[in-house]
C-alpha cells in the first residue's frame, strides 16, 4: 500500500519494518512475527524473495504463515528448527530496557518459541509502543482450558484482574486451542518477577511478558527511526 494511504501509526510501523528487513541476509533461517507491523515486514520480505533473496523461514501463527506463503516465501515447521538467525515481530508495548508485552494478537507461545530461538530477535513497532514502565496494555495470558478455573484463580490471587477473552461474541481459540485471559495488573513494577510467579501457574500454557528475548527495537517516530538495543 502506498504511504498516501497510510495513517501516521502506520506509516511508522511500515518504517520500522523496512528498516528491519534491512537486516535480514541470503541464508538466513527467518522467524515471522504475527500482528500489523509484522506484515509489512513479511510483505517487504517477499519482495525481497522475488528479486533472489534466498532464505527460509518459520512462522508465529497460522495466519503469518498463509500471508507468508502467498508472498512466495518458503515457511518451514517450527518444530524441526533448532535455532534462527534473525526475527521480526511487534509488540503491544516496550519500555527502553527492552522489556515487551506481547500476544495482543494471540500469537504469544510462538512468538516467545521463535523469540527464544533467535540469535537477533528485532522488534518493530511504532511509536505509541514505547512506555515508561509496562502494563497500561492488559497481560495477555493463555491458559489450557481444562485449567481455566484454577489458572483464572492463582492470577488473581496475584493482583491481576482478569478478562477472558473473546472474538465476535464467541471465546477467542488461539492456535494452540488454548483460551486468553487479558489480565490487568496496573502499571508492572518488576516484570521479571510476575514473569516467573505467571510460569509457575499450572494450567498457564504461556504469558505475554517478554524479558530478556529481545536483541534490537526499532520503533519509527514520524520521519525517523530509533533503535533501542543493550
Ligand atoms: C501478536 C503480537 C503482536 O506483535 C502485537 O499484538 C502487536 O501487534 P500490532 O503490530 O498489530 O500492533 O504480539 O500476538
Amino acid at each position: 500500500m502506498k504511504n498516501e494511504q497510510l495513517s501516521p501509526s502506520e506509516i511508522e510501523k511500515k518504517a520500522a519494518a523496512l528498516a528491519a528487513v534491512e537486516f535480514v541476509k541470503n541464508g538466513d533461517l527467518v522467524g515471522l512475527g504475527t500482528g500489523s507491523t509484522a506484515k509489512y515486514a513479511i510483505e517487504a520480505i517477499g519482495q525481497k524473495v522475488k528479486s533472489g533473496l534466498n532464505i527460509k523461514t518459520v512462522a508465529t501463527s497460522i495466519k503469518t504463515a498463509q500471508l507468508a506463503a502467498s508472498f512466495g516465501i518458503e515457511v518451514m515447521d517450527l518444530s524441526k528448527v533448532g535455532y534462527l538467525d534473525i526475527s521480526i515481530d511487534g509488540a503491544d508495548e516496550f519500555t527502553k530496557n527492552l522489556d515487551l508485552i506481547k500476544g495482543g494478537g494471540g500469537a504469544l507461545f510462538r512468538e516467545k518459541i521463535v523469540a527464544s530461538l533467535t540469535k537477533n530477535s528485532i522488534i518493530i513497532a511504532d511509536s505509541s509502543k514505547l512506555v515508561a514502565a509496562l502494563g497500561a496494555f492488559t497481560l495477555p495470558i493463555e491458559i489450557v482450558p481444562l485449567a481455566y478455573q484454577y489458572a483464572f484463580e492463582e492470577i488473581e490471587k496475584l493482583g491481576g484482574k482478569c478478562v477472558l477473552r473473546k472474538a465476535d461474541g464467541e471465546i477467542y481459540k488461539t492456535d494452540n486451542g488454548n483460551v486468553i485471559l487479558d489480565t490487568d495488573f496496573g502499571l508492572i513494577k518488576k516484570p521479571e518477577n510476575l514473569s516467573m510467579r505467571l510460569n509457575q501457574i499450572v494450567g498457564v500454557f504461556a504469558q505475554g511478558l517478554f524479558i530478556g528475548l529481545t536483541q534490537k527495537i526499532i520503533m519509527a517516530k514520524e520521519n525517523s527511526v530509533e533503535v533501542f538495543e543493550k
